[in-house]
């Protein structure tokens, strides 16, 4: 591969789910996950990342309608592969459509796409949202079989999902996250060799960032639920500038 890749930016989307589900723990309209995504741009958010869930837990489809209409950076539609979602996006138009799995017992996504069982649905299903110019991207293991079931039904891109390094990393068990970074590495390389676009997300922290950031082939991250959190600290803006910076400090 070229070494172009080395130097190229690394974008940061910002998930506001979970503004959307504190709204939701009393209803009304307070705080609105819009304002979060207005302070997020203000604060160099490259993308806004929001998952539709099928029990609309926390985002609501008036909200990706208010993305819609508002954003001025690009929106990672995330949802699972069904037909209703499939229609809502079709709809929208939205800049990026990202594949996830989805249970409702779950409370978050816990697992990636099973792409290589389901190939020839999928292939079918991504199809119309390519064609209507989403870039289609597929939330996935660092699983070389899933990997390449991604690139044979055409998705452009693959997000790697980090949830199982962090939550060693959370844990102390530094022998697993080490084992789970060399996984997330080498699969970050196998699918740029496809010529996937890899991006990757889930769980990460201030303390998880790096390593990953520091990955040539990752073009983006999507951090939501901890950045959210901090923001009741410090402020949605500057706990988004703290990510970007260390981003970019393991970039360098
Ligand atoms: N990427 C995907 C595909 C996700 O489903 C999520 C969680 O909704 C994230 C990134 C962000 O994860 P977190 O909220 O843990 O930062």
């Amino acid at each position: 591969m070229s070494n172009t890749s080395e130097t190229a930016p690394l974008r940061l989307g910002v998930n506001i789910d979970h503004v959307a589900t504190v709204r939701n723990a009393r209803g009304g309209a307070y705080p609105d996950p819009l304002r979060a995504a207005k302070i997020a741009e203000e604060a160099g958010a490259d993308g806004i990342t929001a998952h539709l869930r099928e029990d609309r837990r926390h985002i609501s489809d008036a909200d990706i309608e208010g993305l819609v209409q508002t954003l001025t950076v690009p929106l990672n539609f995330e949802m699972a592969a069904t037909d209703e979602m499939q229609k809502i996006a079709l709809r929208h138009r939205p800049h990026a459509v990202c594949l996830v799995p989805e249970k409702r017992e779950e409370r978050t996504t816990e697992g990636g796409l099973e792409v290589a069982r389901e190939e020839n649905r999928l292939a079918h299903f991504i199809a119309p949202l390519r064609d209507a110019g989403c870039r289609v991207s597929i939330f996935i293991a660092a699983d070389r079989r899933q990997i390449d079931a991604a690139h044979r039904i055409g998705a452009q891109v693959i997000e790697l999902h980090t949830g199982a390094y962090c939550d060693a990393h959370a844990e102390g068990d530094f022998a697993a996250r080490d084992r789970e970074l060399a996984a997330l590495r080498e699969m970050a390389t196998h699918a740029h060799s496809l010529g996937l676009e890899v991006h990757a997300g889930h769980g990460l922290t201030y303390e998880t960032v790096g390593p990953i950031a520091a990955m040539p082939e990752v073009r983006e991250l999507n951090i939501g639920h901890f950045l959210i959190g901090e923001a009741i600290f410090r402020g949605l803006q500057p706990a988004i500038a703290e990510m970007r910076r260390l981003m970019d400090e393991a970039r360098a």
